[in-house]
């Protein structure tokens, strides 16, 4: 059975549509602003990067929270090279509880636990007892597999119904099949690669050019297929002479 084409619908259908394919496209847009605030300061930069994403699922394995401290602004706490070798080299043999209780502990508690108390009106980390600072001492992995496989799965079903029944309007598009054929397809084949490469980039932070290439995808062909269907809907020319008012 042959459908009508977008420029043949009735006035219900065509108000139908287009009521979802704003609300969709605006959700797209918070969805935007979202990912914007919640993952811009993941790297020390402003702004939202490729560093944000990698460090979001690849973590910051250079070092931990706690070294960076000693190597840079906290590092005037301490009174000679030796107190940062010590701590520095307790970090790199594993931080373990043993060791602390030698001469780390004597270290933070003189240097840093006069700040770093867990009444302490400053907003800082608790330095006082070795399970506060071995929090610090942890490597940033990034977020973990359990929860890239959480978002995955309301990703895959979220995203693949919200395609599925934007394409369902675009399918009465007219347009060039080749183009047709590649909006059409482009949006499944954009989250799947973005998705993979959310697990790929926890393993290797290249990928988290492909995290931004994909979303460009979707975000342009999912763009494309909404205005192309409200355009041909209530612009194109030959609209008003078929439309009939059902
Ligand atoms: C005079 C008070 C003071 C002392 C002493 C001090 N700090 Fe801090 N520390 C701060 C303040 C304020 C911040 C937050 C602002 C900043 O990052 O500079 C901070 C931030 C930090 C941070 C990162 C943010 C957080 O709260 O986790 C770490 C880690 C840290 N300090 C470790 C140390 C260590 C280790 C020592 C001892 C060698 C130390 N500090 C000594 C005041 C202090």
């Amino acid at each position: 059975m042959g459908q009508r084409i977008l420029r043949q619908c009735t006035m219900s259908e065509r108000l139908f549509y287009s009521a979802f394919l704003v609300l969709m496209g605006v959700g797209y847009l918070m969805a935007l602003v979202y990912l914007y605030a919640s993952h811009s300061d993941n790297d020390d930069q402003a702004g939202l990067s490729v560093e944000d994403i990698a460090a979001n699922y690849y973590g910051n394995r250079s070092g931990t929270d706690f070294e960076a401290s000693i190597r840079g602004s906290m590092g005037r706490y301490l009174k000679n090279p030796g107190e940062r070798h010590d701590l520095v080299a307790w970090l790199k043999s594993g931080a373990t509880e043993q060791a602390y209780r030698g001469r780390i502990q004597g270290i933070i508690k003189n240097r840093c636990v006069a700040c770093h108390r867990a009444d302490s009106s400053l907003k800082v980390s608790d330095l006082s007892s070795f399970r506060a600072v071995k929090k610090l001492t942890v490597v940033d992995t990034g977020v973990s597999i359990q929860s890239i496989v959480r978002l995955s799965h309301i990703h895959f079903f979220g995203i693949g119904f919200i395609i599925f029944t934007v394409g369902l309007v675009f399918q009465r598009a007219t347009l060039r099949p080749w183009l047709k054929y590649t909006l059409i397809v482009a949006p499944f084949v954009a989250v799947f690669a973005d998705i993979a490469a959310w697990f790929l980039t926890k393993w290797d932070p290249v990928f988290a050019y492909t995290v931004v290439i994909a979303g460009a995808c979707l975000g342009f062909s999912i763009g494309a297929q909404i205005i192309i269907s409200l355009y041909q809907m209530w612009f194109s020319p030959e609209t008003s002479s078929s439309c009939e008012l059902k």
